[in-house]
């Protein structure tokens, strides 16, 4: 073996040892992560599950004003009591895993906390999450009015929260299910504009005191009727959004660069070896 390709195979050694080392050191300052901040997981909690209600500042909107004083010697116990049990005769929804919603205590505390940083200092400002993911369009069923694409961005906003992402049902009913009845588009128009009284299904339309047009309504129904002909697969996984840190292949961050550049020098000063021996 020539000095030189000694040399070069000794480098991808070397490299080779920097990358694995590299990519422990990344591991272990990732068991290190301290948990997330109650108050960021309140504040996501609450856009997930509450804004669409109570506005994304807590104004108010379909459901009532919370950045607000509370007239109590315990404004955490009473907001936690009101979260868990919801207010029964009206839309706003038991969330406690104890009453059959989707929270766990840890959960409920946090959004606790964060409602009660609305009080007297003000409300801070909360950027809504982004919703203008790229999705492939989704084809019409024939004959329906309204645009379908329109209705999937609309049903992520207000419907989501309660029917689950691919309306595969939540706190409210199963919606990705073959709708029975000569003109069902008719029937759901009615439903979503009215909601269902005596439930948890508010009226959304303009003309009931919801936030949503005639128009918007008509997207929702083009969208919902397309949500049977999803995969059944789609139904059961609710996309989950990809957790920054998690992907743990030895091939990810600097150490995986290093590893892979360490790579491609062996097999260089390998041929570089091979192209010496031949005669
Ligand atoms: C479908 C709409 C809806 C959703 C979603 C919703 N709420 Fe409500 N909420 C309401 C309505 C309507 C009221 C008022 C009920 C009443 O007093 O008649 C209310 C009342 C409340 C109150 C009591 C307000 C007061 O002044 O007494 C709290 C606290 C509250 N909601 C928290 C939450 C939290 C936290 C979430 C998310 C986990 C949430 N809500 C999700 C509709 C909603
Ligand atoms: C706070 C929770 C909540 C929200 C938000 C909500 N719903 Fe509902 N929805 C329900 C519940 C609960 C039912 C079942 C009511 C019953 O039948 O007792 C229901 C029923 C329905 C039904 C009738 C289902 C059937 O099988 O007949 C339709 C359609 C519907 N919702 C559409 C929507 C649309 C569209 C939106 C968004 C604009 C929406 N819902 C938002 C809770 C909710």
């Amino acid at each position: 073996m020539t000095a030189a390709v000694t040399r070069t195979v000794r480098l991808g050694g070397a490299l080779l040892l920097i990358g694995w080392l590299a990519f422990a050191l990344a591991s272990a300052a990732r068991a290190q992560t301290p948990p997330p901040d109650p108050f960021e997981e309140g504040k996501q909690l609450y856009l997930e599950n509450c804004a669409v209600c109570h506005g994304l500042d807590g104004q108010g909107r379909v459901g009532a004003e919370l950045a607000k004083d509370w007239p109590s010697i315990r404004p955490d116990l009473t907001v936690k009591t009101i979260i868990e049990n919801g207010v029964p005769g009206s839309v706003m929804p038991a969330w406690s895993a104890a009453k059959g919603g989707p929270l766990s205590p840890a959960e409920i505390e946090a959004l606790t906390q964060f409602i009660l940083s609305w009080q007297s200092s003000g409300a801070p400002q909360i950027t809504p999450p982004p919703t203008a993911t790229l999705l492939p369009p989704i084809t019409p069923v024939p004959e329906i009015e309204g645009d379908p694409n329109l209705g999937a961005r609309l049903f992520a906003q207000n419907c989501a929260v309660c029917h689950g992402e691919h309306g595969q049902g939540r706190v409210g009913a199963t919606l990705a299910k073959s709708w029975s009845g000569i003109r069902p588009d008719l029937n759901l128009r009615a439903v979503i504009a009215n909601g269902i009284s005596g439930s948890q299904m508010p009226a959304w339309s303009a003309a009931r005191g919801g936030p949503l047009s005639e128009g918007e309504i008509q997207d929702l129904v083009a969208y919902i009727l397309t949500l049977n002909r999803t995969s059944p697969a789609l139904l059961v996984t609710p996309a989950q959004p990809p957790i920054p840190g998690a992907v743990d292949s030895p091939f990810s961050g600097w150490g995986g660069v290093a590893v892979l550049l360490a790579l491609l020098v062996v097999l260089i000063g390998g041929a570089l070896l091979l192209q010496r021996r031949k005669p």
